[in-house]
């Protein structure tokens, strides 16, 4: 039994075969209407459950949509409606789901949930977000690159803004895939220490450099996310707003990049604050594919856990 918890604790061959799996899974679907069952339906009479701690669009319709094209069936659980979100404890939650389903999804806030649902469930446990990571992103990220520019090995992925959840994985991606990472943003937002120090001990350039236009010199991939997440306590957003507004990635910025640099952004975005609708619409962005391949990326994901 495997559990999806993070990139870094994900082996890089597997990493890789799930990317290419993906890639192969979703040319197989081209064209066809989203409820067409995929050819191979590994999921048949499996049931997976889908937590949702935290609001979301793109997880929790890709998850459902991915169970559902490879024969599963998904039963999707708001943890406030749940005992969970009522006393109920995350091991208890662990152990009475694992009698009823195949496999558990979880979005939530502290790490350690996570890590608790995953220590005492008997069913494979997949990450969909935490407070510190969100790796399902990082996979259709990986995904997306390479659709549109070959290997990701030996390129360079600016991050600009915020060094939150979705920064931390993409770095844990930097050491995992072999690709360059530089940090733009304030420095009282710096990702963790640990995740650049593990991407470098791994072999990948981490940078971190304070001047956004000198960050994005030479990059193959410019990436950012909101600047309030929702673990941000709301009375942090005027600071949060003050120290993120030099990097915000506008058409300007863009120009600093290599010419043909793809534009990423997990969404949900906010227009005109951490990026422009000129980046968002224009021609060098995917943000839409990269949505997208959260359902193909997933898809592997799931398989690789169930072994299926
Ligand atoms: N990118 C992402 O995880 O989006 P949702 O919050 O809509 O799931
Ligand atoms: N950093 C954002 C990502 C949302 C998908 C958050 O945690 O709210």
């Amino acid at each position: 039994m495997r559990h999806f918890l993070d990139i870094n604790t994900t082996d890089p061959a597997d990493l890789r075969a799930m990317i290419d799996q993906a890639r192969e899974t979703k040319a197989t679907r081209a064209g066809l209407p989203k409820g067409t069952p995929d050819r191979e339906q590994p999921l048949e009479n499996h049931l997976v459950a889908l937590i949702f701690e935290k609001p979301s669009t793109r997880t929790r319709v890709s998850f459902d949509v991915g169970v559902r094209q490879m024969g599963g069936e998904s039963i999707v659980l708001t943890g406030s409606e749940m005992q969970l979100g009522h006393g109920e404890s995350i091991a208890d939650t662990a152990r009475v789901l694992s009698r009823y389903v195949d496999m558990i999804m979880i979005r939530t806030f502290d790490e350690a949930s996570l890590l608790e649902l995953a220590e005492h469930a008997t069913v494979p446990v997949i990450n969909g977000l935490t407070n510190r990571t969100h790796p399902c992103q990082i996979m259709a990220d990986v995904l997306t690159f390479e659709e549109h520019r070959g290997p990701i090995a030996g390129r360079k992925v600016v991050w600009l803004g915020d060094g939150n959840n979705v920064a931390a994985s993409m770095i844990q991606a930097a050491g995992q895939f072999g690709f360059d990472f530089t940090f733009s943003g304030p420095e009282q937002l710096d990702p963790e220490a640990v995740f650049v120090d593990e991407a470098r001990a791994k072999g990948s350039k981490v940078e971190i450099v304070r001047d956004a236009a000198e960050a994005v010199a030479d990059a193959d991939l410019v990436v950012t996310d909101t600047w309030v997440s929702m673990h941000d306590a709301l009375s942090t957003r005027e600071r949060r707003h003050n120290q993120l507004r030099p990097y915000q990635v506008n058409a300007d910025l863009m120009a600093q990049a290599k010419p043909d640099a793809l534009f990423m952004h997990c969404l949900p975005a906010h227009r005109g604050e951490e990026v422009t609708d000129e980046v968002m619409d224009g021609p060098n962005s995917v943000i839409f594919d990269e949505a997208e391949n959260r359902l193909h990326a997933q898809k592997a994901v799931m398989r690789w856990c169930l072994g299926v």
